[in-house]
C-alpha cells in the first residue's frame, strides 16, 4: 500500500526523492521556490552541475554517489531531453602524488592516470575518466513535468515548521529537503550557506576539466546551451554582488588547466552567476527521525547525491527490501 508523503523543497533533493517515491506513494511537494524560479534563496538553479565524485566521503556517502551516478548514466542514455549528458573528464590535483586516496579509482568508467610529463605546470597528479554533467535549467523543469504527469502535487508555500508542512500536505510522513532552511526547520546549527560565483561562457569546448588542492577550478560543459560554466570559489561571504576581480582570477586559472582554450574570452560578455550552496559541517544528513526523513546539507554536491540520497530516503520509508521488489 502506498503512503501519503509530503516533501518540503523542490530543489534537486526534493524532486529526486519525489521521483523515486512516486511510483508507489502519493506525493505532495510544498516549496517556496520551484523549477523556473531564480531567487538566491535556493541553490539548485545555480549549480554547474558536474558529477564529480566527492573525495572526502564515508562509505555510506560513497554508496549514495555510486547509486546516483548509475541513475544519471541510465537517464543520459535513455532520455537526452533530461539535460543530463556524458562527457570526458580530466581531474588534476596538486595535493597528492598518486591515487591511493581516491576511492573512485577504477570505479568511474575509463579511469586512466595521466603520465606526469603531460600535466600542466603546478599540477602533481591527474586522471581521466568518463563522467556526467547536468544542465539544471533543463533537468529541474524536466523532473517537475515528469512528476506532474505521475500525479505528484506541487503547493507553493513557505512553511515555518515541519508540522506546518504536515498540515498543508495532509501527509503521514514528511521528507525534509529544505536546503539551507534546515538551519531553522531542523534546528541544525551545522547548516550554513556557502557562496559560489561562476560564469557562463559561449563556446564549443565540450569536456570537463577540474583542478583541486590549493585551488578549486573547473570547466563544465552545459548540455544544449552552446557553452560552459567556469568557476569556482567557495566563501562565507553572504552578499550576492558579482566580484569582478574574481572573474579575472577564474579565467586565468581556467586557462592554466585548459592549455589556454579561453584566451580570447571577453569578460564583459559572459553571464555572471552567484549562488549559495546549502553547506553543512559533517556533510549531508539523510536520516529518519520518527515520521520525518531529513535529506539536506548537500553543500556543493546536491546533484552528485540527489538520486542516491533519494534511494536512501526510500529505504528509510519502505525498508531495505524495496529494491528487490522492483
Ligand atoms: C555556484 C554553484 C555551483 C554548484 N555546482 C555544483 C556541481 O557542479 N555539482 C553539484 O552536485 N552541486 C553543485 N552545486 C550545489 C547544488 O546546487 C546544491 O547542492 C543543490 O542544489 C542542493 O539542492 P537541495 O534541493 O538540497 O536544496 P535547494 O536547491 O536549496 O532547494 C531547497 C528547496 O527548499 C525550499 N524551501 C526552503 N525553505 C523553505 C520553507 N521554509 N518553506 C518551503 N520551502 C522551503 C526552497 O524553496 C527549495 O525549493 C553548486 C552550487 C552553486 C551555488
Ligand atoms: C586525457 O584527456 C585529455 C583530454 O581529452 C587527452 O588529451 C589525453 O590524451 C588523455 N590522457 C590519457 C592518459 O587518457
Amino acid at each position: 500500500m502506498g503512503k501519503s508523503i509530503g516533501i518540503i523543497g523542490a530543489g534537486i533533493t526534493g524532486l529526486a526523492a519525489a521521483f523515486i517515491l512516486s511510483p508507489k506513494h502519493e506525493i505532495t511537494i510544498v516549496a517556496r521556490d520551484m523549477p523556473g524560479d531564480f531567487g538566491t534563496g535556493w541553490a539548485s538553479p545555480w549549480a554547474g552541475a558536474v558529477f564529480h565524485p566527492q573525495s572526502a566521503a564515508t562509505l555510506s556517502q560513497q554508496g549514495m554517489q555510486k547509486a546516483c551516478f548509475e541513475f544519471y548514466w541510465a537517464l543520459a542514455h535513455r532520455d537526452p531531453s533530461s539535460g543530463v549528458k556524458v562527457y570526458p573528464m580530466t581531474e588534476y590535483f596538486d595535493d597528492r602524488l598518486d591515487d591511493s586516496t581516491i576511492w573512485y579509482k577504477g570505479w568511474m568508467p575509463e579511469y586512466r592516470v595521466i603520465p606526469s610529463s603531460h600535466l600542466p605546470t603546478g599540477v602533481k597528479f591527474g586522471v581521466n575518466y568518463t563522467s556526467l554533467a547536468m544542465n539544471p535549467l533543463i533537468l529541474l523543469p524536466w523532473l517537475k513535468e515528469t512528476l506532474v504527469e505521475r500525479g505528484v502535487k506541487f503547493i507553493r508555500s513557505e512553511v515555518k515548521s515541519i508540522a506546518e508542512a504536515k498540515a498543508i500536505t495532509k501527509a503521514s510522513i514528511i521528507v525534509h529537503a529544505s536546503g539551507v532552511s534546515a538551519k531553522e526547520l531542523a534546528e541544525d546549527r551545522d547548516v550554513k550557506p556557502v557562496r559560489g560565483q561562476t560564469m557562463f561562457v559561449k563556446t564549443d569546448f565540450s569536456r570537463l576539466v577540474m583542478r583541486e588542492g590549493s585551488e578549486y577550478t573547473y570547466v563544465i560543459p552545459r548540455a544544449a546551451s552552446g557553452g560552459v560554466i567556469m568557476g569556482g570559489v567557495k566563501s562565507d561571504r553572504l552578499d550576492a554582488e558579482v566580484d569582478v576581480d574574481l572573474k579575472v582570477d577564474i579565467l586565468t586559472r581556467v586557462n592554466r588547466i585548459t592549455n589556454g582554450a579561453f584566451m580570447n574570452v571577453d569578460l564583459n560578455l559572459v553571464e555572471d552567476i552567484v549562488g549559495f550552496r546549502p553547506g553543512r559541517d559533517g556533510g549531508p544528513r539523510v536520516e529518519r527521525e520518527g515520521a520525518v526523513v531529513h535529506a539536506y546539507g548537500m553543500g556543493g554536491a546536491g546533484y552528485i547525491y540527489s538520486f542516491g540520497a533519494a534511494q536512501k530516503v526510500r529505504e528509510l520509508i519502505d525498508g531495505p527490501e524495496w529494491k528487490a521488489m522492483l
